[in-house]
């Protein structure tokens, strides 16, 4: 599949995904035109035969067949229903990283992308990855609405504000890709974009050597945990009596509601700057909400922190 490249304005191919996807693509074109082109033969032929004032017999056939005229109903409806279950799995695919996936998180704002590597690397606009690899992007933004579009990964995934999204993919091609923002945000939109290079893992590896930084999110998260007095609260010696976060990633948490919800990004985000809506069971509501003094990169570094914890 990967000499699709070769066709002229067909877009690089760079995951197993996309192949797949622009396998979908070829063949269900494919089926509609089988499916089309004996009423696009028929229209003519038809048109030209029964034309006003021709001697064509006009009369109805006597003789029905009903498994005929069922049989161009019901044909169509099972090959188009096959394309519907390979469709749906593949979208279905889209929302199960594999375990293991390397996460890297994405907040957009008006007008650039900024991502961040686990071990604290950032960038902005471009992406590098590993090849061969599962990536899992946990995407939001400051802002608007915008759109994070691979077209050599064939995925596109909106990047909303107030809420976790994501997305992931395995490249295994090597080089370098597109990536755009895809949803209207604002004056500068069309500049709002760079480039996705999928590496060999070790060239990876080089890169983030090169990039270094001091903190990786998880411990930037703790110094951050320090700063805003969380540890006061959830610290292992708190005297205030606050939920402990030991093993709480992925865990169900019960609540005071009485509903029980898994501990994942979005409770923790939450839970940061809307803590009275999801009050722990056996807990008072007493913690303020951080709203205003942590930004979203901030929350994803807590996030980070909060998921180490084990
Ligand atoms: Cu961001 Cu368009």
């Amino acid at each position: 599949m990967d000499r699709m490249a070769d066709v002229p304005l067909w877009p690089a191919v760079a995951s197993a995904h996309a192949a797949e996807v622009d396998w979908l693509v070829i063949s269900f074109t494919g089926l509609l035109v089988l499916l089309v082109f004996p009423v696009f033969v028929a229209l003519p032929y038809l048109a030209i035969k029964y034309r006003r004032g021709s001697k064509a017999d006009r009369s109805h056939n006597p003789h029905r067949n009903i498994w005929l005229e069922a049989s161009w109903t019901v044909i169509p409806f099972a090959l188009s229903l096959v394309f519907f279950v390979w469709a749906a799995s593949l979208y279905s695919d889209l929302f199960h990283p594999p375990q293991g996936s390397l996460q890297i998180n994405v907040v957009a704002k008006q007008w650039m992308f900024k991502f961040e590597h686990p071990g604290g690397q950032r960038e902005i606009d471009n992406l590098h990855v590993p090849a061969g690899q599962p990536v899992k992007l946990t995407m939001i933004s400051q802002d608007v609405i915008h759109s994070l579009f691979l077209p050599a990964l064939r995925i596109k995934r909106d990047v909303l504000p107030g809420r976790y999204t994501s997305e992931w993919f395995q490249a295994d091609e090597p080089g370098v890709y597109e990536l755009f923002c895809a949803e209207f945000c604002g004056t500068q939109h069309s500049h709002m974009g760079g480039k996705l290079y999928v590496m060999e893992p070790d060239a990876y590896e080089r890169w983030l050597e090169r990039e270094g930084t001091d903190l990786s999110l998880a411990a930037a998260g703790e110094r951050l945990f320090r700063q805003l007095g969380c540890s006061g609260c959830h610290g292992e010696s708190a005297v205030v009596r606050a939920p402990p976060l030991n093993g709480l990633y992925g865990n169900p948490v019960p609540l005071a509601s009485g509903n029980v919800i898994v501990a994942d990004d979005r409770y923790i985000r939450d839970s940061i700057l809307l803590p009275k809506s999801q009050i722990a069971a056996g807990y008072r509501p007493i913690m303020p909400s951080f709203k205003s003094q942590v930004s979203e990169e901030d929350i994803l570094k807590l996030v980070a922190y909060v998921k180490g914890l084990r």
